[in-house]
């Protein structure tokens, strides 16, 4: 019997070894690590089952079959836990075949997506490959439809994540590009559909893989990742820590883990974080920081459209995903890439039962050629859209300005905000107290002491959250030294709510 083990463990180290010590070297020289460390970084220590080790390609063309036939063709599938929850991971090994998919390659993604949905639990990519494997033509493209497919079937039933490690081009970035999540390794990842060489050929600019698409590019212009972490093994601790925040499908509720922060912690500094001065911006991290459980809050998106922050944090122990203007950049105004980062972030909350907390302080919608022809009307929508459709439970705290059309957009009352608060600084308006007065008293503009006087009126009638308390469009106005507390109190009493839309195919969110 023992001739057999020792068999088995002979071919499980040199399926371990993936394309042989010195490729691994390479990757190491690189400073990336193999797809199994990554693996074990990523996973509680010694949970990782491992499927399909021995799985090897079928081509028999240019030369494939005459060649040395690697054990798991590229890459590495199995399931294990992040602090005690089970997810499954497939990991691209770049030292076989530079990672690229091919039939069987595939074969084994798929089986890992079917199962992930079958057992309801995340599934998490990582990436570093080379696109198809060339050599197997078709065959490789028909692979990635079927991961593709299973992708689009996953979304918004179990949280998927992909991590850009490596190269990731051609057939390997759509299947990233429909997970919930993105995530970059600086300096080593790169994504795009074609590489620098197509890119001169046919339009004939001269580009580095890392200006094509490199983190800095993704993170920022694009959009496309999620955020950008300086080596493999601050990606992965982070994604464990992402992990935590999330529930393991759309039909469970966020996890809930040991807090130490008092749900009713007052914060005095709070009463003072609005300037005097209405134009003066403040930093709305800071009213996250101070609301969540330990000041723990996992931002999404930090380096692109900075004028919205949204992320997840925790309120006695229980995910929320919070979405905020932030007026130090561009006075907090909403514009496209505004609109559709929170967009985006509101559906993902509303599809894995995690409440919204919004702090609103908004000018309004950004005025100007470049945003209409862009498309600001059906980019606007979408957050609109979003918030509109979304049955989770929605608190939302105005602090300061709630302007025009964004007032309305920031999970206002009007769409099904369940408790709606506002600060004493709250000013809820259709736009600044200047403009208006301008507008409906133009013939009055000459005159200085008049348009002084006026303007002072509407100060009075509507920079105060009161005409909106009033009419019962914000439920309470609270000091910010309590915030916490109301939200937290809010949150709990919203545990319960049960609430669902018509019953439809799908809807038609202006994309
Ligand atoms: C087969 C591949 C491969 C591929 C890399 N390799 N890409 N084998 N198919 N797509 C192999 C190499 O032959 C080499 O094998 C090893 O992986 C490492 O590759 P290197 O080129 O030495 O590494 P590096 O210099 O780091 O360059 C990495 C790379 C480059 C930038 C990814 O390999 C590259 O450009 N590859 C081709 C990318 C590509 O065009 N893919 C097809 C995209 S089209 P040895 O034996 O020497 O170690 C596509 C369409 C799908 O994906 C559409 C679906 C809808």
């Amino acid at each position: 019997m023992k001739h057999i083990f020792d068999g088995l463990e002979r071919r499980r180290a040199s399926a371990r070894l993936g394309g042989g010590q010195k490729r691994i070297e390479a990757q190491h020289a690189r400073g990336k690590l193999t797809a199994r460390e990554r693996i074990e970084l990523l996973l509680d220590h010694g949970s990782f089952e491992e499927f399909d080790m021995f799985v090897a390609h079928r081509c028999t063309d240019f030369g494939m079959d005459q060649g040395e036939k690697i054990s798991g063709d590229g890459v590495v599938t199995g399931w294990g836990t992040v602090n005690g929850r089970a997810v499954f991971v497939f990991a691209k090994d770049f030292t076989v075949f530079g990672g690229s998919l091919s039939e069987t390659h595939a074969q084994k993604i798929t089986k890992l997506q079917d199962m992930a949905l079958k057992n309801r639990a995340p599934i998490i990519g990582l990436f570093d490959a080379g696109g198809a494997r060339i050599q197997e033509g078709v065959a490789a493209l028909g692979g990635y439809g079927e991961v593709f497919q299973r992708n689009v079937l996953a979304s918004g039933v179990i949280p998927q994540i992909s991590v850009i490690m490596g190269p990731c081009a051609g057939g390997d970035v759509y299947s990233p590009a429909m997970t919930d999540f993105i995530f970059m390794v600086r300096d080593t990842s790169y994504m795009f559909v074609t590489g620098p060489d197509v890119v001169k050929t046919v339009t004939n600019e001269t580009v580095t893989a890392e200006e094509l698409g490199g983190a800095s590019v993704h993170t920022t212009k694009s959009s496309i990742a999620d955020r950008a972490y300086d080596n493999d093994v601050e990606a992965l601790l982070q994604m464990r820590r992402l992990i935590d925040f999330l529930p393991s499908s759309n039909l469970e509720e966020p996890p809930e883990w040991p807090a130490f922060d008092e749900a009713d912690r007052m914060d005095d500094s709070l009463d003072t974080i609005i300037p005097d001065n209405p134009n003066k911006p403040y930093d709305i991290k800071e009213l996250i920081h101070k609301v969540v459980d330990e000041a723990d809050f996992f931002e999404i998106q930090e380096a692109h459209a900075r004028n919205m922050v949204i992320g997840f944090g925790r309120i006695e122990g229980r995910t929320v995903g919070f979405v905020a203007n932030q007026p130090l950049v561009l006075a907090g105004v909403l514009d496209i890439d505004a609109s559709k980062k929170a967009a985006r972030f509101v559906r993902f909350c509303d599809c894995f039962n995690i409440p919204i907390v919004t702090f609103v302080d908004v000018p309004g919608f950004l005025p100007g050629t470049a945003q209409e022809y862009g498309g600001l009307i059906k980019h606007g929508a979408k957050l609109l859209f979003a918030y509109a459709e979304a049955t989770v439970p929605k608190v939302t705290l105005i602090t300061r300005k709630a302007f025009g059309g964004a007032y309305a957009v920031m999970s206002s009352k009007h769409l099904r905000g369940d408790v709606n608060y506002a600060w004493p600084s709250a000013q809820i308006a259709v736009m600044g107290a200047k403009g208006a007065v301008e507008i409906i008293f133009r013939a009055d503009i000459g005159d200085v002491d008049k348009m002084a006087r006026r303007i002072s009126e509407y100060e009075q009638q509507f920079l105060s959250p009161f005409a909106a308390a009033e009419r019962g469009y914000v439920d309470a106005v609270v000091a910010p030294r309590d915030t916490r507390k109301r939200i937290a109190r809010s949150l709990a009493l919203l545990r319960g709510k049960g609430f669902e839309n018509p019953r439809k195919k799908h809807d038609n969110i202006p994309l």
